[in-house]
């Protein structure tokens, strides 16, 4: 079943040091759009590889790569085929081998995406279920039912795919007839594991201890909230499901028996050496839910996605900012802060737009206020207590493409019809290197989502050595990050008074102040200037003029 290897573990070079995740930029990298190392168009692990060092010098702490393991692609890689291979379109596993020990030369760790939710439908032991027919144990290992109506002809229960239509889809047998139902919580592709089956639980086990003999540094779980399902399959009963996902435990969602499938995986974990990490990718209703994933005897972080679905709005963003940290504190866990990922619109395209429009925006909006909003929301989140994720290209500054003809979207949403119109494929353009080139130097060819004919001064290339450029504020603020010891600890901020509008928070001798409005706001002067998302803030004497939009660094040392 697994693709062949002969490469010996990577050998954990990184220097140790103290819960090095508790306050980590991690740089989340999306395999087919990062950079083509082959020339088919398609980004890989060569590509990755090669490209480190820039990574190195942005200074992220680690790097979350997107699956890169067999699959037919039907979900971009999150139908896996095969979790011990690597597709042949990203490589071998000796190319997993090579990336891993280049990128612990350079001190950076290595993430991978572990998705124990569902497989692929070409996975072997889905393939052996239809092949053996209605009844067959090889059936147990996923949700196979006979469908409700007098000849079976309904699905077994309400429940729809995150992606749209039913959940369920119902397989001819191998005499040819209508057969039993199979549950996919995604695309048909990617039918769910049954995890009440103990060759499930024992296969992820091996799996991860595959990854972690690899010398892998951690993984990232892909709905992580997702693997119980209530006994039964009970009914919702509703079917306006997206406003349940987003209020309620579900029979299919955040159901308590995950938790004690984490609490095995970290003993697994905490036999190895090195410390080595698990985040979760948890769509909760609550952050209170979400810190349930994160207690000390089970997973390490949690995307905090409510963060990310919050509004450029001073009173919102605090209000999200508590709560994170209030809930996080009892359990220990640091909390985590992202804006970015290839599931949803990017932040600058986000911040071009009206609030309240959600995460999933195919509208350009005013792309200059979108990208100031953008560099100040990423200033504040870099000066908060805990983790952060950065999306590749944010740094960038780029925008969503909203404009993709229809014939090259691929967002398996966008066929389903889920009402999120296939917004995912916009995050996930290849990005640009170069101002120059076939595909702004992705790689020797094209690409496999087409780039807008602006992107070249969007480049890495285009933006390196240029002071105000959204590059080098990243590169700025992460240096400075490294640099202030109060930045990324504890669990706390001290907020100061501020205006309408205004954010401001103290951490030691570091202080940020964030002016979410349109318009200049005067506040105390913070002290001496450390760096400023726009144009810096004018100082005259005991005050300070913000301008709109803008977050600004400060120190009192
Ligand atoms: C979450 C992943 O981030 C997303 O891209 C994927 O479609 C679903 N999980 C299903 O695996």
């Amino acid at each position: 079943m697994s693709q062949q290897h002969s490469a010996a573990p990577a050998s954990d070079t990184v220097a140790v040091r103290g819960d090095w995740w508790r306050d980590a930029v991690i740089y989340q990298v999306y395999p087919r759009s990062f950079a083509d190392g082959d020339g088919d168009g398609m980004g890989d692990l060569e590509g990755v590889r090669t490209r480190l060092p820039y990574l190195r010098d942005l200074g992220v702490d680690a790097v979350w790569l997107s699956p890169f393991y067999a699959s037919p692609q039907a979900d971009a890689g999150y139908d896996v085929a095969d979790y011990r291979a690597v597709d042949p379109m990203f490589g071998t596993l000796l190319d997993a081998d090579a990336l891993i020990r280049d990128a612990h030369a350079l001190g950076l760790r290595i993430i991978v995406d572990l998705v124990p939710n569902h497989s692929s439908d070409q996975h072997e032991w889905f393939k052996r279920a239809l092949a053996e027919g209605p009844g067959s144990p090889s059936r147990d290992r996923y949700h196979f039912r006979p469908g409700k109506g007098a000849a079976g002809e309904l699905p077994p229960n309400d429940w729809e795919s995150i992606f749209g239509g039913p959940a369920w889809t119902r397989v001819t047998e191998p005499d040819g007839t209508p057969g039993d139902w199979y549950l996919h919580l995604f695309a048909p592709e990617q039918p769910d594991f049954n995890w009440e089956h103990p060759a499930v639980g024992d296969e992820f086990r091996s799996i991860l201890r595959f990854w972690l003999d690899m010398g892998v540094d951690g993984f990232r779980i892909d709905v992580a909230h997702g693997m119980v399902k209530a006994a039964g399959l009970p009914d919702l009963g509703s079917h306006d499901h997206l406003t349940l996902l987003a209020n309620d435990v579900t029979p299919f969602f955040d159901q308590d028996g995950v938790h004690e499938i984490y609490r095995q995986w970290r003993r697994i974990l905490d036999e190895y050496p090195g410390e080595r990490i698990f985040v979760a990718e948890a769509w909760t209703p609550t952050v209170e839910r979400t810190a349930n994933y994160v207690r000390p005897d089970e997973l390490h972080q949690a995307f905090n996605f409510q963060y990310l679905a919050t509004a450029w709005d001073a009173a919102s963003l605090r209000e999200v900012i508590d709560r994170t940290l209030d809930a996080m504190r009892p359990v220990g866990a640091p909390a985590t802060w992202v804006l970015s990922n290839h599931d949803v619109t990017r932040h600058a395209t986000r911040f071009a737009n009206e609030p309240g429009l959600g995460t999933q925006i195919r509208l350009a909006g005013d792309r200059e206020l979108g990208l100031r909003r953008a560099r100040a929301a990423t200033l504040l989140m870099l000066a908060l207590p805990g983790s952060a994720y950065v999306y590749q290209g944010e740094e960038l500054g780029l925008p969503d493409v909203v404009d993709l003809p229809d014939e090259v979207r691929q967002d398996p949403a966008y066929f389903r019809g889920a009402g999120q119109d296939g917004f995912r494929d916009g995050c996930r353009v290849p990005i640009p290197w170069t101002r120059t080139g076939p595909s702004y130097g992705f790689g020797p060819a094209g690409t496999w989502l087409p780039q807008p004919p602006t992107w070249a001064d969007l480049s890495v290339e285009s933006q390196t050595g240029v002071p105000d450029s959204t590059l080098e504020l990243y590169r700025t603020a992460l240096a400075v990050r490294r640099s202030e010891p109060d930045l990324g600890a504890g669990d706390a901020v001290e907020w100061l008074p501020a205006p309408e509008g205004v954010l401001a928070f103290r951490r030691g001798d570091f202080i940020c102040a964030a002016n979410t409005g349109d318009t200049p706001v005067t506040v105390p002067s913070y002290g001496r200037l450390l760096l400023s998302s726009a144009e810096p803030p004018s100082t005259p004497g005991a005050e300070t003029t913000l301008p709109p939009n803008t977050t600004t660094w400060w120190t009192t040392a």
